[in-house]
């Protein structure tokens, strides 16, 4: 197997053919020509914290209706977001050579470029780095240790405050499901902690291609960051594609699949896939919180009524094995999560 990217394919800058690999020409077209955006629900950070009550229970209708939000007064400094994008495009910029020492290895799903396994496998328009960054003892030390230390610092700042954002909405999301606490809390303790990275250079014909293809997210909670103020990012909401518009000081949030299952489907993962532009390039970060790999997941019992408990939407799995068969089933829609769902006759 090799690793692919986007860069092979460009000469000076200029695209003149989109290479054959990445023409996806089955794709479900959203719903407008670009100029109609969905605007998504807005959740203020500020007012969560503040117990808000009317905060909390926009949150709770958000997670059940949506899954997706935008988070506003998060508390992270514009400051760090400007070193990040600086870092992060700088990181970019390295010739090819320097970038390939993080290289994905066969069977494996970190580092930079995507593992091509077959000749007529479909490609994604988007070069990216992926990296488990917690617990500290799962960093390869050829990939996070080994990046720009400038990078590897800003980037070290930022996931740990994303981290903080991430288990005070779960602690806030437990509460609104009336979930146990003392259940839910040890999974994410130490929990994994992952980030991808992911620059999608313009494309001569962007509606031949796809950025990243629909997927819903195998984490508990996604926090994606638009680097460069660049749109691009999708949803599938009641079966139809809507391009999204996002204020660029916000991040936006998506309930992942993990939280779906110990929510026994009261919250719901977001299906969705970026697409990329004929003039600019785009880069955005996403943060994916998960529970520990040593923790079983499943719907919490507390969600159940003891009296008359109704049978949960979904089986337990582990998490090393849940994490396995994600990356099996490579991005397609919500497959994977449905085939976890237990059919109640
Ligand atoms: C993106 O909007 O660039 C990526 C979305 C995702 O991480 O699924
Ligand atoms: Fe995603």
């Amino acid at each position: 197997s090799m690793v692919s990217c986007i860069e092979e394919y460009i000469t000076n800058d200029s695209l003149i053919k989109v290479p054959e690999n990445y023409i996806i020409l089955d794709q479900e077209p959203p719903i407008s020509d670009g100029t109609v955006f969905a605007t998504i629900p807005t959740i203020d950070m500020k007012q969560l914290v503040l117990i808000n009550q009317e905060e909390l229970k926009k949150l709770h209708s958000t997670c059940k209706e949506w899954g997706i939000f935008q988070l506003v007064n998060h508390g992270v400094h514009s400051s760090l977001l400007n070193k990040l994008k600086q870092e992060i495009e700088e990181f970019f910029k390295l010739p090819l050579e320097e970038k390939m020492r993080y290289k994905v290895r066969p069977g494996d799903f970190e580092g930079y470029g995507t593992v091509v396994k077959s000749l007529d496998q479909k490609l994604d328009w988007g070069n990216r780095f992926y990296v488990n960054t917690n617990p500290i003892n799962t960093r390869k030390p050829y990939l996070f240790p080994e990046l720009p230390t400038s990078l590897r610092n800003t980037l070290e700042t930022y996931l740990l405050e994303l981290q903080r954002i991430a288990r005070t909405l779960l602690g806030f999301i437990g509460k609104l499901l009336k979930m146990n606490m003392e259940e839910m809390e040890p999974l994410f303790e130490d929990g994994m902690q992952s980030v991808r990275i992911t620059h999608y250079p313009p494309c001569p014909k962007p509606e031949l291609v796809i950025g990243l293809r629909p997927h819903s997210d195998g984490s508990g909670i996604t926090i994606l960051h638009q680097v460069n103020g660049v749109q691009g990012l999708q949803i599938k909401k009641d079966g139809v594609w809507f391009p999204v518009n996002f204020d660029n000081d916000a991040f936006v949030v998506n309930v992942g699949d993990i939280l779906e299952i110990l929510s026994d489907g009261i919250y719901k993962s977001i299906e969705h896939r970026a697409t990329v532009n004929s003039e600019k390039e785009r880069i955005s970060i996403a943060m994916f919180f998960m529970p520990k790999l040593e923790a079983e997941i499943g719907p919490m019992t507390a969600l159940r009524d003891p009296i008359k408990p109704s049978s949960p939407s979904f089986m337990k799995i582990g998490m090393k094995k849940f994490v396995e068969d994600f990356f099996a089933h490579n991005l397609d829609g919500k497959s994977h999560l449905e085939q976890m769902r237990i059919r109640n006759s």
